[in-house]
């Protein structure tokens, strides 16, 4: 591998070889997102905790400090909203140059496997791992499922994230899902786990994380199920000490419990 994508990739994944990513990249589809109306707000507490940001660039540059940043996974496919026509239908939204002067560590894209834009989704992938390869910067490429959450089995998401490395990602980020040793298995990059709609406990988000890692995930990239609690600093400790000091579902219960009674 090449100096400045070895570089750029190690900005991100850990010495551990693991990565908490802080994905806030969620209005570039669904506009102010619940906890997520002001930015700046939701990241403040929380950013010491992550390893890198997922954003766009305009949240980037309104949002976050740039003697302050950690490492960037830009968001570069867009195009669509949750009041359009389909999800699916992404393009390329931002250029390779944008990348470079942003000084990001990494750019990500969805793509949507079996959809309508399947075909589109595929080759906006290949054309950004031309460009990343071009100037050493990594392609994360995230299995994106749109409305159609059932779709998140072990069959669909190894398919998925299979060819999205075939293409050229660098990094793969999809949902977890039973059988997640499946997915990693048969796929020849690392694989991050995505997080999802919030779910109802913590206990069950630090569950899925802990199978996940067991099963060879290199980390998460998990949003809603940190800022959207009622506790994010104590929620985004309890993950992180699951990814990187190896914590049971219960010790990172027993930390998220001990820092809510601090903050409460
Ligand atoms: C949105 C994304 C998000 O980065 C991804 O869904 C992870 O966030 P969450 O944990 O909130 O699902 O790709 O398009």
């Amino acid at each position: 591998m090449d100096w400045g994508m070895a570089n750029r990739l190690s900005r991100i994944i850990q010495p551990d070889g693991h990565t908490l990513i802080m994905p806030v990249d969620h209005g570039y589809f669904q506009g102010p997102t619940r906890k997520l109306e002001q930015p700046r707000k939701t990241l403040e507490p929380i950013m010491p905790y992550c390893d890198a940001l997922f954003i766009t660039r305009g949240v980037l540059r309104s949002s976050v400090d740039p003697e302050n940043a950690k490492p960037i996974v830009l968001r570069v496919s867009g195009g669509t909203s949750v009041v359009g026509k389909d999800l699916a239908n992404e393009g390329l939204t931002t250029s390779i140059e944008e990348a470079i002067r942003l000084n990001v560590s990494a750019i990500g894209l969805s793509i949507f496997i079996g959809t309508d834009y399947e075909k589109d989704s595929l080759l906006n992938l290949a054309k950004l791992a031309d460009d990343g390869e071009k100037y050493g910067i990594p392609v994360m490429a995230v299995t994106a499922v749109g409305k159609e959450l059932e779709k998140r089995d072990a069959r669909y998401l190894a398919l998925a994230s299979r060819i999205a490395a075939e293409l050229g990602a660098r990094v793969v980020k999809t949902y977890w899902c039973e059988n997640f040793a499946k997915v990693v298995t048969g796929c020849p990059v690392p694989v991050i786990m995505a997080g999802g709609p919030k779910v109802d406990t913590e206990l069950q988000v630090f569950e899925f994380v802990y199978d996940g890692m067991q099963n060879g995930a290199i980390g998460v990239n998990l949003g809603r199920n940190i800022w959207q609690n009622p506790f994010p600093t104590a929620m985004i400790k309890g993950i992180r000490s699951i990814i990187h000091e190896n914590a049971t579902p219960k010790q990172a219960q027993e930390i998220y419990d001990g820092e809510k009674a601090k903050a409460s």
